[in-house]
């Protein structure tokens, strides 16, 4: 299957592994004792935020959102909330942990909601950041790896809710979703 879709794999698996233990190490210098509330941006970043969690070498906490701002390939530009946070985050640490900054507009959007709540502070950490593409004023705090605007499936990320299992990021070809 892989080989029909996958134009070039853009992450490997031994890369990612690289990358989630350089962030770790920043996330736990910069939080030890703070005991941050690590916020999942559901899907898309629940694969890399068990990778991340686990190379975080202090007290956290974790817990859930969900928004969708995307439909195939193109960012609509409206995002929908779908599911908020369990824990209070009022006067916490919030580390919001994304699969992809693209456009910005999720993140910009999700960052204004939990700024109006009292936090202590609110920082980003995205696997793939796109900064070509960027619509919002937004940048992240931990970045993964840039990447060009290409569409990319793989390690969490989809493409209409498939290949999120694929365990290396990659270009989809574009007679995938040209079909
Ligand atoms: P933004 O609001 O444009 O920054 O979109 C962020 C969301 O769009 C991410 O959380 C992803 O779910 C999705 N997204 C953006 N680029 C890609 C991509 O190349 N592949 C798969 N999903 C993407
Ligand atoms: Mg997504």
């Amino acid at each position: 299957m892989e080989k029909d879709i996958i134009e070039k794999v853009l992450v490997s698996k031994e890369e990612i592994a690289e990358i989630c233990r350089r962030l770790g190490k920043e996330i736990t210098a910069d939080y030890e004792g703070k005991n941050p509330l690590v916020v999942c941006v559901l899907k898309g970043s629940s694969v890399f935020m068990s990778d991340l969690v686990r190379e975080i070498d202090c007290e956290c906490e974790i817990d859930f959102m969900s928004v969708s701002s995307y439909s195939g390939t193109k960012t609509t530009g409206q995002v929908a909330f779908k599911k908020d946070l369990d824990i209070n985050p009022e006067g916490r640490h919030i580390l919001i942990v994304e699969d992809i900054l693209d456009s910005g507009l999720t993140l910009s959007y999700l960052k204004n909601v939990i700024l109006g709540r009292n936090v202590a502070s609110v920082k980003i950490c995205t696997f793939l950041d796109k900064p070509s593409n960027r619509k919002a004023d937004i940048t992240a705090d931990y970045v993964g790896k840039v990447i060009p605007d290409e569409f990319v499936v793989g390690y969490g990320l989809d493409y209409n809710e498939k290949f999120r299992n694929l365990s290396y990021v990659g270009v989809l070809s574009p007679k995938v979703y040209s079909e």
